[in-house]
């Protein structure tokens, strides 16, 4: 029996270098492995909590999409699918809400760290907050318990959201008997955490990200914006405390890595490194953005892949759902 590794991305926003590196590189790996079931899905109904405007949600889902079929995941070995695709998923939020205490959800990060903010602001201590908010870690833990899911590759932002699905799986199997199998997260430890533009970590919420599938213009743009120092060129400089050269280091060569080491001890200028920089990331990443391109306009051809894996997705989901129903007295 291949063991289940599942992940799902939410479309709030466009795929970032930093998303690229920490996340997404290292689960198309372990979907290589031969001893894993791959299970990477879109959690629509997941962005649905934040993204209120149709047009920008569509786009956002194909764009997740197109991202992980670009960078080259197989869709016939993994199973590939959006998650609203699936409404087995659906039913059972409501089986485990049932058994998941609210306090529970009172301590779910995201909420907590609302509240919080509220509180500060000296406002109501739900203001701003929707349901799909509050009960996001009940669907989550759906996601991952319907499918037998032993792995969840994921960002240290969502350990507390799988812990919560195995206290859930917990509650449930109590009174049940052994019927979910009790999920492991796997946290990218050894991933570097990639700088943004500012030097901070690259991420949305600082607005400092370099998209992963940015035009060359754009792309030439805004590496010319990361912050450098005002050493003169020809004065020597330190490789390790440079944002261009931990980017570098991602998308280059090892030759070419020790290379420019040996010309930031001689003395490089800012410019010359940024002009290095682009050439590496962009042909690194010129393929697949055509590839990305490609799909982006063809969202019938996203749509017949992703259909094809809920019917996969379904196929697993359906009977074991029926399992469920069948223990609670439906
Ligand atoms: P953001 O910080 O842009 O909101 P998310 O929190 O949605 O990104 O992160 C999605 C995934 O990408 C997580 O697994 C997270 O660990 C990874 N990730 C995000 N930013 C970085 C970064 N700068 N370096 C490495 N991994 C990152
Ligand atoms: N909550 C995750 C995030 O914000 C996305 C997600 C939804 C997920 N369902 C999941 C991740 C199931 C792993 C497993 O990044």
């Amino acid at each position: 029996m291949k063991k289940t590794i599942l992940t799902g991305i939410k479309p709030t926003g466009k795929i970032h270098l930093g998303n690229y590196i920490g996340a997404i590189k290292p689960a198309l790996e372990l979907a290589k492995v031969e001893d894993y079931q791959a299970a990477y899905f879109i959690a629509d109904y997941h962005g649905l909590t934040k993204i209120h405007d149709a047009y920008e949600f569509r786009q956002l889902s194909y764009g997740i999409a197109a991202t992980w079929l670009a960078l080259g995941l197989d869709p016939e070995k993994a199973i590939f699918y959006r998650q609203s695709d699936v409404p087995e998923i659906f039913e059972l939020t409501w089986i485990l809400a049932c058994f998941s205490p609210k306090g529970l959800m009172n301590r779910a990060h995201a909420y907590k760290a609302i509240v919080e903010n509220n509180k500060q602001a000296d406002k109501d201590v739900d203001f701003g907050v929707n349901m799909g908010i509050f009960t996001y870690p009940i669907l989550m833990a759906a996601d991952i318990l319907l499918f037998k899911t032993n792995i969840v590759p994921v960002g240290k932002d969502q350990v507390q959201h799988v812990e919560i699905a195995r206290d859930i799986a917990e509650s449930f199997n109590n009174v049940y008997g052994e019927t979910f199998l009790l999920p492991e997260y796997q946290i990218q430890e050894d991933t570097a955490v990639l700088p943004g533009l500012d030097g901070r970590k690259m991420s949305k919420s600082y607005n400092n990200t370099i998209p992963l599938f940015e035009d060359e213009k754009k792309l030439k743009k805004l590496i010319n914006k990361i912050k450098t120092d005002s050493l003169p060129p020809e004065a020597p400089k330190d490789p390790d405390s440079s944002i261009l050269f931990s980017l570098y280091q991602e998308f280059a060569a090892l030759k070419e890595i020790e290379e420019l080491r040996m010309q930031y001890e001689k003395g490089i200028g800012w410019g010359e490194v940024k002009q290095e920089l682009f050439r590496v990331m962009n042909s690194y990443l010129e393929q697949p953005r055509e590839k990305y391109n490609e799909l982006m306009a063809s969202p019938e051809v996203l749509d017949d892949i992703l259909l094809k894996g809920a019917e996969k997705a379904r196929a697993v989901a359906a009977p074991f759902l029926k399992e469920i129903k069948k223990k609670v007295g439906l």
